[in-house]
């Protein structure tokens, strides 16, 4: 069984571990403050999925948002990237909308991608240079689309945020509406099938973004961060991804603000 396959296979069977964990007691922590929120199921899920692909691959190596690979610090060989729960409020506040998100990357360039809607069942999927899947339905090419006449998905979080929000602001008033899911996997996911054109984040972890690049890419979206500056996918950066026209159109509103780009370079360095 080839890597592709292994990997969805163990995805669809973490989202069985999930829903089977999540009916008794589980602990819930802060981490960074108050609103950062990780559970038992998280860490849980993680060594579950961590446990199976080295079960299976001794030799790959895996770096998971609950404290595995925190030194992987190069892309050689196989590289799996694991966010056991992505959307860990709507985990613990709803219960529902939230993902499990891996990303596989050989030679850091994008092997495969595997986005779970954990409690929808639906399996987001891409083989690079094979196509995008949601479960066995394969998806559209990405159309063109405008701003003015699109849905974007960006959390409001970043639109009062000093030094950075008159951009996001901008942004939100030229939009049709925006949308905002809280899973981070979930909206590149959505972004994929273009129920949403765009998804914009001003940080975000490998573990966040590194399958949802590679099903865009499959569908001929582009991911960059919001300077139009390619991702590298072992370093937090902003996210910009969408169909290349409104991709195009809204790096615009970033890359032409003096104040913005000198933000993103405090909190992100130069590239
Ligand atoms: C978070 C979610 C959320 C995004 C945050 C992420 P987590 O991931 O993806 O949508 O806005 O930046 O940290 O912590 O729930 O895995
Ligand atoms: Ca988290
Ligand atoms: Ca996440
Ligand atoms: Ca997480």
């Amino acid at each position: 069984m080839e890597i592709y396959e292994f990997g969805q296979r163990l995805i669809r069977e973490a989202g069985d571990f999930i829903r089977l964990r999540m009916k008794k007691d589980f602990r819930i922590d802060a981490k960074l403050n108050p609103n950062d929120l990780v559970t038992d199921v998280d860490r849980e899920t993680e060594t579950y999925i961590y446990d199976r692909i080295l079960e299976r691959y001794p030799d790959h190596r895996i770096i998971g948002e609950e404290g595995h690979g925190t030194d992987i610090e190069d892309t050689e060989g196989v590289l799996w990237i694991v966010d056991p729960i992505d959307g860990t409020l709507n985990f613990v506040h709803q219960l529902q909308n939230f993902a499990v998100s891996i990303g596989v990357y050989v030679d850091g360039r994008p092997h495969c991608g595997m986005i779970l809607d954990v409690m929808n069942d639906h399996l987001y999927h891409a083989k690079a240079g094979e196509g995008a899947f949601k479960d066995d339905i394969r998806l559209a090419p990405l159309e063109d689309t405008d701003l003015a006449h699109s849905l974007v998905s960006l959390n409001s979080n970043w639109v009062v945020r000093e030094g950075i929000g008159q951009a996001f602001t901008k942004v939100v008033r030229e939009a049709r509406s925006t949308r905002s899911y809280g899973s981070a996997a979930l909206d590149m996911a959505f972004t994929a099938t273009g129920i949403v054109s765009a998804t914009l984040f001003y940080r975000l972890h490998p573990w966040d973004y590194s399958a949802g690049m590679i099903i865009i890419s499959e569908v001929g979206g582009r991911t960059t961060n919001l300077l139009g500056e390619e991702i590298d996918v072992l370093k937090k950066d902003s996210i910009l991804a969408g169909n290349q026209a409104i991709h195009g159109e809204l790096v615009g509103y970033f890359d032409s603000d003096a104040s913005f780009i000198e933000s993103h370079r405090r909190t992100h360095g130069e590239k």
